[in-house]
C-alpha cells in the first residue's frame, strides 16, 4: 500500500489517480482522521470524479511513502510518524524548491530517500474541490546512496496512476532546474499581486532579472550543478512565464490566502548558498525579503 504524507492539491491528484485500495493518507497528529478523505476531482477532460480516499490505519502493510507537504512542513511531518514506519521504507519527496529534501536526507542518513521533481498542474479552489488544471511530467530520481535500488520499482509503482513518470539520474539537476523557475516567476507574482505572464513587462521584473540569473548561474556553477549560463537562464524563465500567462502562481496563491510561503526554501534557499558559497545575492535577498513582508513568514 502507498501511503501519502500532505493532503493539498498534489497529494489529493496523486491519490486519486493510483489505484483504490492500494492509497492511504498519513493522519497528522492532532487532526480528525474520522471517515475518509472525501473530495472531488475535475480531470484533465472536464468531467468530474468523486473521490474517497482512507486514512491509514495501524497494521496496513504499507511498502512506499509519498510526501506532499509543503515544503516548511516537511522535515516536523515526517518526524511525527516515521518511527511507525521500517527503516527500509522509501519516502519520495514531492516538495518545491530546494533545501527541505537535504534537511530530510541528512536526518535519516540510513533510510532510502527518493525526490520528485512534478510539472503536473493541480489547484484546490474549495476544500473538497481539486482541479487537475495541466498534464504533465513526474521524474524520480536518488537523494541518497540507500535509494539507488529503490528507483525503478518506485517508478514501476507509481506508473500505475497513469500520470507520466520518468526515472531520473540526476534529480538534483532537475530540482535546480525548477527552481530556477520558480525563482525568477515566483517572487514578482508574489510581490506584483499579478498573473504570470504579467511580470515581463514590470519595472521590477525588468530591472532585477538579468542580475538575479547572474546569481543564480554563479550559485550553480560553483554548487557543481550543470548550467547554460544566465542568458539561457532568463529565457527558460521568459518561456514558462509566457507558456503559464494567465496562470496565478502557487507562491501568490499562497500569499493571497494569508499562508505562509515556500520563499525560504526558493530565492531563500539560495541567499543561504551564496552566504555559505561566498557568492553575493542582493537581488534574491531583496525579494526574499519583500515576499516575507507580505506574508506570514
Ligand atoms: O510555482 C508555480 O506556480 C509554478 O511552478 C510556476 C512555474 C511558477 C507556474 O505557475
Amino acid at each position: 500500500m502507498i501511503a501519502i504524507l500532505g493532503a493539498g492539491s498534489l497529494g489529493r491528484l496523486w491519490a486519486a489517480s493510483l489505484p483504490a485500495g492500494d492509497v492511504a493518507f498519513v493522519p497528522r497528529p492532532g487532526a480528525s482522521s474520522e471517515g475518509p478523505v472525501a473530495f472531488r476531482l475535475q480531470q484533465l477532460d472536464g468531467s468530474v470524479s468523486d473521490i474517497s480516499v482512507p486514512w491509514l490505519v495501524p497494521g496496513d502493510p504499507v511498502d512506499l511513502l509519498l510526501v506532499t507537504t509543503k515544503a516548511g512542513d516537511t522535515l516536523k511531518a515526517i518526524s511525527d510518524f516515521i518511527d511507525l514506519f521500517p527503516d527500509n521504507l522509501p519516502l519520495v519527496l514531492f516538495q518545491n524548491g530546494l533545501g527541505s529534501q537535504q534537511a530530510v536526507a541528512e536526518h535519516w542518513p540510513d533510510r532510502p530517500v527518493l525526490a520528485a521533481s512534478t510539472t503536473e498542474g493541480a489547484n484546490r479552489p474549495d476544500v473538497d474541490r481539486v482541479i487537475h488544471a495541466g498534464s504533465g511530467q513526474t521524474w524520480i530520481g536518488a537523494l541518497n546512496e540507500e535509494a539507488g535500488h529503490h528507483v525503478s520499482p518506485t517508478v514501476k509503482r507509481l506508473a500505475a496512476s497513469g500520470l507520466t513518470i520518468h526515472p531520473e539520474r540526476d534529480i538534483l539537476n532537475r530540482l535546480w532546474q525548477k527552481l530556477v523557475i520558480n525563482a525568477g516567476i515566483n517572487p514578482f507574482t508574489a510581490i506584483l499581486n499579478c498573473a504570470n505572464g504579467e511580470i515581463l513587462s514590470s519595472e521590477l521584473y525588468q530591472q532585477n532579472i538579468d542580475s538575479l540569473c547572474n546569481e543564480i548561474a554563479r550559485l550553480m556553477t560553483a554548487n557543481g550543478q550543470r548550467n547554460e549560463g544566465a542568458e539561457t537562464l532568463r529565457q527558460q524563465i521568459e518561456t514558462v512565464a509566457c507558456n503559464t500567462a494567465r496562470n496565478t502562481s502557487s507562491m501568490r496563491s499562497d500569499m493571497l490566502a494569508g499562508r505562509k510561503t515556500e520563499i525560504d526554501f526558493i530565492n531563500g534557499y539560495l541567499v543561504r548558498l551564496g552566504n555559505t558559497l561566498e557568492i553575493p545575492t542582493p537581488v534574491n535577498q531583496m525579494l526574499t525579503e519583500q515576499v516575507k513582508l507580505l506574508s506570514p513568514n
